[in-house]
């Protein structure tokens, strides 16, 4: 059957111009795909390769993943972000490990059963590992469509939801799935970008919408404004005899399950002095001046998160005894060894190093 013209150039341009070198290119082992694929999400290629190429390591196949310890696999992950995605990982491996096997299933409907995998990557596994005819559809891939079919209805529409998924599928080559999707999640990575995209190397162009009616920087087009809200962490690194007083965060919010240092939580910044600080402790911990060795404490380099930016404090306080408070099985107290074990918050690991390279 003829091919679309879309089609037609896209799978042309993936053939002869497409020279991205990946790791998972070509590969049809579902484990390492959807691990690819699991990294890739919400994150850039670049940034996720060197993940990819440890977890691969460390873990060539579902079974050793499945039976090593949370801690080290989130260990594995620190960095990258999204830390329920690590979650979801182990959850699914252990759940294909205990009831296929160790064998992924092999249908769209029963990938997208499984934790953390939504439609996105089931049709990525669903196309380049068993060659069923799945469109994948992402931002990449909302903005390649919308710039060449000049649409722009909202992405996040339940309008703009239907006639992409549709536009999407009509587009899609059915005889090689697999090829089309990589070359259109590379497309939209390499050619079709959101800031400064190459029209003039786009084999599209002459028939693009949006390019010949000169909207290319207006599409596409999000319904949903999001916005950012600020948020205020103070960190008080308490430290005795050369350990540092840890907690994992156990509550369902960023960063569930990473360690951190002991935390309160502000509506606003503190402007932290010497006294206040003093008095905050001994309100909240009792702990009073004649406890304390020495503080130091500095604001904190922000970090951006999806939707908040994260701000705050480190507080630095070094303890002659360990403060009755602090006698609880929620807290640890660690070496610089033992923290090294554990995964912690870029908020926290970025504080870390400045201080190591003072
Ligand atoms: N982004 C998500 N999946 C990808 C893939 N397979 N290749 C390139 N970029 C991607």
């Amino acid at each position: 059957m003829k091919k679309l013209f879309f089609t037609e150039k896209l799978l042309d341009w993936h053939r002869s111009g497409n020279l991205r070198e990946m790791p998972w290119k070509g590969i049809k082992d579902p484990y390492k795909v959807w691990l690819s694929e699991i990294i890739l999400q919400q994150t850039r290629v670049e940034q996720g390769l060197p993940y990819y190429e440890k977890f691969i390591k460390k873990y060539p196949d579902i079974f050793s993943l499945a039976k090593d310890k949370d801690a080290s696999v989130m260990k594995l992950w620190e960095g990258l972000g999204y830390y329920s995605r690590c979650r979801n990982l182990l959850h699914t491996a252990r759940y294909i490990v205990q009831h296929h096997n160790g064998v992924f299933p092999q249908n769209y409907d029963e990938l997208l059963h499984l934790k953390g995998i939504g439609s996105y990557t089931a049709s990525a596994i669903a196309s380049f590992c068993f060659n069923l005819p799945y469109a994948v559809l992402d931002g990449n891939v909302f903005r390649v469509l919308s710039r060449f079919g000049g649409i722009d209805i909202a992405t996040d529409s339940t309008e703009g939801k239907k006639v992409f998924t549709k536009m999407a599928f009509t587009f899609l080559d059915k005889t090689n799935p697999g090829a089309y999707n990589q070359a259109i999640m590379d497309f939209g990575a390499t050619i079709c970008k959101p800031a400064a995209p190459s029209c003039a190397s786009c084999p599209m162009q002459h028939k693009c919408k949006a390019y010949l009616q000169g909207k290319v920087n207006l599409l596409p087009v999000k319904e949903k404004v999001i916005l950012n809200k600020v948020r205020w962490f103070n960190y008080f690194i308490f430290s005795l005899n050369n350990k540092q007083l840890v907690q994992q965060r156990v509550i369902k919010d960023i960063w569930q399950d990473l360690n951190e240092y002991f935390l309160i939580e502000t509506g606003s910044n503190m402007h932290w002095t010497h006294e206040s600080i003093m008095q905050i402790i001994k309100s909240q911990l009792n702990i009073h001046s004649s406890d304390i060795k020495g503080v130091k404490f500095s604001a904190a380099a922000p970090q951006k998160l999806t939707h908040q930016l994260i701000k705050g404090w480190f507080i630095e306080i070094e303890l002659k005894k360990c403060p009755a408070y602090f006698k609880n099985k929620k807290f640890i107290w660690l070496s610089s060894t033992q923290m090294n074990k554990k995964a912690f918050p870029k908020f926290i690991n970025q504080y870390q190093e400045n201080d190591a390279q003072k």
